[in-house]
């Protein structure tokens, strides 16, 4: 689909500010984005004009005859480097005044829930994708406000950073999730993993789902989904735990949940 197609779907509805959230993707392959942008959630929020994206070709402003975006790094060595002007130009010319312009480089903050969080609050904001071995350093100077990694790998450039970051931001927008709550259930939402999840049938090659499950109690229903969600942070993420917000009675399962694996590494040393 085309980006001004795209862009057209933003309206009706509304969100969190009574109007499509905004968001500018500067990239020298905005064909990249047609995939992520076109199925699923992200096109639903689109049509539903709770999102509107705008991806702007950033070689479209490059001035010289074979429309240059990148060259040689200053002092040798290999890569090329994004140039500036026509990054700037595009920054200055799709963005307005004050909205965050956000990089996308392995060199910046790590990209979390709470980020994704406070990101979902702004009525528009840009993404810039970096390129080759990467950008020149005036570009960061004069437009960049926030630069966002998301994680502790090399991508080949931040395209797919972006849509990460889109996916998660749109995800918490009012309305675009089926259920209301989903966003304040999820892992890493209240600094906890999610507790397992169990649809039909009831048993599969002699797995069975939990019967407390199965009950319709809900308050025991909802003692097991707490616990179990210790269980696993305490498993996969212990990391986690330090600034989780914990009740008493987490705190005293959390015991319980480390005498259990105390008590099974002695048994299986035996
Ligand atoms: N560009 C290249 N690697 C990246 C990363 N890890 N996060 C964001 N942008 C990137």
């Amino acid at each position: 689909m085309a980006p001004s197609i795209i862009h057209a779907f933003a309206s009706r509805v509304g969100n969190l500010h009574n109007h499509p959230m905004h968001i500018d993707i500067l990239t020298l392959f905005p064909a990249m984005f047609t995939g992520p942008l076109t199925e699923s959630i992200l096109k639903r929020a689109q049509e539903m004009g709770a999102l509107s994206v705008e991806l702007i070709d950033i070689r479209a402003f490059a001035t010289d005859k074979h429309r240059m975006a990148d060259d040689l790094p200053y002092g040798g060595g290999g890569g090329m480097v994004m140039k500036p002007e026509p990054v700037v130009a595009a920054v200055e010319t799709a963005v307005p005044p004050g909205a965050p312009v956000v990089l996308m480089s392995p060199q910046g903050e790590v990209f979390t829930q709470a980020i994704a969080q406070q990101m979902a609050h702004l009525e528009r904001f840009a993404l810039l994708c970096g390129h080759y071995e990467g950008l020149d350093e005036r570009i960061r100077e004069l437009v960049v406000t926030r630069e966002i990694s998301i994680g502790d790998y090399v991508l080949t450039g931040g395209e797919v950073a972006a849509m990460v970051i889109v996916d998660a931001v749109t995800r918490l927008l009012p309305g675009v999730l089926g259920d209301p709550d989903a966003p304040a259930k999820d892992s890493h939402a209240s600094g906890l993993l999610e507790h397992p999840h169990y649809t039909r049938p009831p048993t599969f090659r002699g797995a069975d789902v939990p019967p407390v499950l199965l009950s319709g109690h809900k308050a025991q229903i909802d003692a097991w989904r707490r616990r179990e969600s210790l269980r696993r942070t305490w498993q996969r993420r212990p990391d986690l735990l330090v600034s989780a917000d914990l009740s008493e009675a987490d705190r005293g399962l959390l015991v319980e949940l480390a005498e259990e694996t105390i008590a099974q590494r002695r048994a299986s040393s035996t």
